[in-house]
């Protein structure tokens, strides 16, 4: 411990250095302007992975952006770590609200804002410079292997494919994960779950073109109005999910795990107080904590249609749009729920109008084991480092690939992330704490070293 927590003091500035660089690549996957950034980012992780001391480095192409490949193995004897992250980010929009450029970290408060502070660049790079003091200090303890990605933040569609055509290269005894959160510094926590997820775009058409809304209102249906009214109807009065089938293949936790998830600290208060709201919501019967981490849910991401610019046009739209989400659990399928929701909201539309669902895109949802070799290793390397042992909890989120390694490489995940939800992913001011940063490069040796330990003592 003594060696890796100098290890970073010496190289404390540099360390920062180099995870500016990656922060100031404008990686977004979802926006095709961005195309040579996202490709430039890919061929700096490569490098960065060369200079720590990989092998076998490689900018993998894929029907989309390429996947970062790197390894290094010391004894085929050993137990090997897959490295999984995505140096791909969410779009930095709505940019008027960031406090300073999404793609120029700045330091506020001990705080690194930038688009992919935390996630996942600033959480993927600590591997990549754990790695390189494991390399530097001779303390590499099994072989390890980096698979770092470009389109996650956009529904991870070719790495299936990638995965399929390397099972080899890829074969490793768990997958390990930095892109999830943590209760709090003071609470160091592991997520053992994460939610699958349904993504699809409705839309309701009426009339072949816009109207005067006073010449034809009242005599046609408005797509507007029949969107929200069916969207309406798809929570009942207790916010359970209106759709036929819905919850037929979700798993209930037993009355045990439900008692354990809900002894994780929590402050309700406080959680209303950061988000500026009066009143939580969601499916009666069920805590916060249950919501968000065991329950699937429903979402629109987003909704338009008719005049939305400046002043007041009185019209009466064509058509009206959604986009929607839904979280899913254990044992519900993406596959399965896109068509649950397809028939039923195709059902619910009344004659006046046209109804069409498109699928986006997808991901199954996983639990991941406790009792593993792995699980253990993570737990001694969090008590270490962070002096107390960590809680248990699920995650709200959702990792596609994870399910995918499970199904076709067999090998289960561990979720060692170290981001806080209050690290606004996905929104404005995005931000990573320097503190995690450091924290996170000083854990992880430490995961590799029980891992290895605890493998060879099987
Ligand atoms: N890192 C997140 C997922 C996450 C965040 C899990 C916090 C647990 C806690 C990941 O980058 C992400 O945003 N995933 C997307 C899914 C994807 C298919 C677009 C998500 O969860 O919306
Ligand atoms: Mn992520
Ligand atoms: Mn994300």
């Amino acid at each position: 411990m003594q060696t890796i927590k100098q290890y970073v003091k010496d190289n404390e500035q540099r360390l920062l250095d180099e995870l500016f660089a990656l922060l100031r690549f404008p990686s977004v996957s979802a926006d095709p302007k961005y195309k040579p950034e996202v490709l430039k980012t890919a061929d700096y992780v490569a490098k960065k992975l060369v200079d720590a001391g990989a092998e076998k480095v490689e900018v993998c192409q894929t029907a989309g952006y390429p996947i970062v490949y790197g390894e290094k193995i010391i004894d085929a004897s050993k137990p090997t770590v897959l490295v999984y992250g995505h140096y791909d980010v969410q779009p930095a929009d709505p940019l008027e609200l960031w406090k300073t450029p999404p793609f120029e970290p700045t330091i506020r408060d001990g705080k690194i804002y930038a688009r992919g502070a935390c996630d996942d660049k600033g959480q993927f790079y600590m591997h990549v410079k754990a790695f390189e003091l494991m390399m530097q200090t001779n303390t590499l303890p099994c072989n390890i292997k980096f698979m770092i990605e470009g389109e996650e933040e956009v529904g991870s569609n070719n790495l299936g494919i990638f995965v399929k055509e390397n099972k080899n290269r890829l074969k490793a005894d768990v997958v390990l994960i930095s892109d999830t959160s943590m209760i709090s510094m003071e609470n160091p926590s592991l997520e053992t779950g994460l939610r699958g997820l349904s993504y699809l775009e409705v839309e309701v058409v009426g009339p072949n073109r816009d109207l005067h809304s006073g010449v034809y209102g009242g005599a046609v249906a408005n797509p507007a109005t029949i969107l929200v009214k069916m969207i309406a109807s798809l929570h009942d009065e207790d916010n359970h999910i209106n759709i036929p089938g819905f919850y037929d293949k979700v798993i209930n936790l037993k009355p045990e795990e439900r008692a354990a998830l809900n002894a994780a600290p929590y402050d309700e208060e406080e959680y209303k107080k950061d988000l500026d709201i009066a009143e939580v919501w969601g499916e009666k019967g069920y805590s916060t904590l249950e919501r968000t981490g065991t329950r699937p849910t429903l979402e629109v991401n987003g909704i338009w249609g008719g005049y939305i610019g400046e002043g007041a046009k009185t019209v009466l739209p064509s058509k009206a749009n959604a986009k929607i989400s839904m979280r899913l659990v254990p044992n519900q399928t993406s596959e399965e729920i896109t068509e649950l929701f397809t028939k039923h909201f195709e059902s619910i539309a009344p004659k006046s109008v046209k109804v069409t669902v498109t699928p986006h895109h997808g991901g199954e949802p996983v639990v991941t084991p406790t009792d593993s070799i792995a699980y253990k290793a993570a737990q001694k390397a969090i008590a270490e480092s962070f002096g107390k042992e960590p809680i248990p909890t699920r995650g709200g989120g959702s990792i596609p690939i994870v399910a995918l390694f499970e199904a076709e490489l067999g090998i289960k995940t561990v979720l060692m992330g170290f981001g806080l939800d209050s690290d606004a992913l996905h929104s404005p001011n995005e931000k990573y704490d320097i503190y995690n940063y450091y924290k996170g490069i000083e854990t992880i040796p430490l995961f590799h070293k029980y891992f290895a330990e605890l493998s060879e003592s099987k």
